[in-house]
Formats: structure tokens, C-alpha cells, sequence
């Protein structure tokens, strides 16, 4: 065996196969807002992170280091299995008549005009925003048990809780190689602010959107405890301000929140390797 060989990644890829086919139509607390919300993050995922794999992998042949190198390969490995899981969460959402398919093709039209017209380095910029975004609400997710345990369905929870454990384990990677092919904080700063504004309005106009379809556009009662859960006091976002923050800080990096323990804990609970 060669050395290059030898080295492994300090993360696993799992191979995974969820069936949706028992999920129910509101599958977070019975709850319509929320299951929306999810299910729009979920839309998110198919572009948004081949949009990441392809940013990392453009830049890949200008990294020497084979131990960054088996960090790269297992980084793409995880994120295309989320992309094969949600893909099949998506379809199943389609067949109960949630038109993903809509939202999946405009969130692909616009990373693709970033592809298209953005230099790689800012492309990597993006993703390292987006995955700073991910980690921190995956975090969240892991710690926060009276969230992930409002998933009244353990399909769902067992998705979203294995996504949210390999975004924690990954979540240095795409921002250690931004800054080993020289990306700057500049860059770095000014698309986190483009990429959380875009974000921002696809997300909302998405919730507006799933909620009219399914009729649900007029439930004051859904909209208001909805938004108060995430953005209130002690909101599951709201919490989150300082540490999203914490990236605009010039020497930051992801390993600076440490989830280890919050990794370990979930990975023993779903049986998961690694
Ligand atoms: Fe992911
Ligand atoms: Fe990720």
C-alpha cells in the first residue's frame, strides 16, 4: 500500500437509503409552517450543494497536501449522498403534489449565473459562507432536543440529524481550502453578506410560496408561532446571531465552535460509523 494511501480522512462517507414513503404530509410537530420551512431547505440542497462540490473540486489540482486532498474526496462523497437523500425526499414531496421541482430548477438558474459569471475563488467564497450557515444550524439542530425531537416522524429526524452530524464534520473543509489557494477575508466577508441577503429572500419567497399552495398562506396562527419559534427570544435562529457573526471576524475559522461532543452523541444515538 502507498503512503497516499494509507492516509484517511478524519470523516467517514456513509452510504444511506431513507424511504419517505411513510412520511406524513405535516411531519414537524403537525405542524405547517415548519414542515414548509424544511422542506424548502430541503429544495435548497440538490444545486446548492453540487454548486459547493464543483466550487471545491475547480480549485482542487492547485492542492499539494494529500492529507487535504482525503479531506476534499470525503467532503465530496458526503455532500453527494445529502444530495442523493434529499433528491429522494424532494421527488416524494412532488408525488404528494409540493412543486420542488419549480423551486429546484430557480435556485439552479441562479447558481448557475454565479458559475457562469463569478471567478472560482469568489465561487469558493460562497460556499464558504453557505457552509458556515449550514454548520451553525446544524449544530443548533443537534443540541437543540426540543427541536429535533418535534420531528414526529423518525425517518425525517434520522435524515435531518445524520445531514446535520456531516455538515459538523466537514464544515472546515471548503473554508481550509479557500484560504490555501490564497482566498482573501475581503472576499470571504462580502459574499457571506450576498449570499445570507440571497438566501435570505429565496427562503422567505419560498415559505410564502409552499404555504399558498397548500392553502396555508392565511394561517396567522401557523405564520406567527412559526416565525416566533425561529425568530424570537431564544428562536432557534435567533439564537444563532453571535456565531454567525463570529465569520466576520478576520482570524475566524469553523473549528473555533467546537461540536465534537455534539457529533459523538448523535452518531452513538442513529449507530452511526466513524
Ligand atoms: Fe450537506
Ligand atoms: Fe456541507
Amino acid at each position: 500500500m502507498t503512503a497516499q494511501a494509507q492516509i484517511k480522512s478524519s470523516f467517514p462517507v456513509r452510504r444511506m437509503d431513507f424511504s419517505f414513503s411513510d412520511v406524513p404530509r405535516y411531519w414537524f410537530n403537525n405542524d405547517p409552517f415548519m414542515t414548509h420551512f424544511l422542506t424548502s431547505l430541503s429544495s435548497l440542497f440538490p444545486e446548492g450543494e453540487l454548486f459547493f462540490i464543483d466550487s471545491v473540486r475547480a480549485v482542487r489540482t492547485q492542492i499539494e497536501d494529500p492529507v487535504m486532498q482525503k479531506e476534499i474526496s470525503a467532503f465530496i462523497g458526503q455532500e453527494a449522498m445529502h444530495t442523493k437523500e434529499h433528491k429522494a425526499f424532494n421527488d416524494y414531496a412532488q408525488a404528494q403534489g409540493i412543486d420542488i421541482e419549480y423551486l429546484d430548477k430557480r435556485v439552479g438558474k441562479l447558481l448557475g449565473f454565479g458559475k457562469k459569471y463569478l471567478p472560482v475563488k469568489q465561487q469558493l467564497a460562497i460556499t464558504c459562507a453557505l457552509e458556515h450557515f449550514t454548520a451553525t444550524v446544524a449544530a443548533q439542530l443537534m443540541r437543540r432536543d426540543d427541536w429535533n425531537e418535534r420531528m414526529n416522524d423518525p425517518v425525517m429526524r434520522k435524515m435531518w440529524l445524520w445531514h446535520a452530524i456531516e455538515e459538523s464534520e466537514h464544515k472546515a473543509v471548503a473554508f481550509d481550502v479557500y484560504q490555501k489557494v490564497g482566498g482573501d477575508y475581503a472576499t470571504r466577508a462580502i459574499f457571506m453578506v450576498i449570499a445570507s441577503t440571497i438566501l435570505a429572500i429565496v427562503a422567505s419567497e419560498q415559505q410564502v410560496r409552499l404555504m399558498a399552495e397548500d392553502k396555508q398562506l392565511f394561517n396567522l396562527k401557523a405564520w406567527g408561532k412559526g416565525l416566533w419559534s425561529l425568530f424570537g427570544k431564544k428562536g432557534f435562529m435567533s439564537e444563532l446571531t453571535l456565531q454567525y457573526l463570529d465569520y466576520f471576524r478576520p482570524g475566524f475559522h469553523p473549528n473555533d465552535h467546537d461540536s465534537d461532543a455534539l457529533e459523538k452523541k448523535w452518531k452513538q444515538y442513529l449507530a452511526l460509523n466513524g
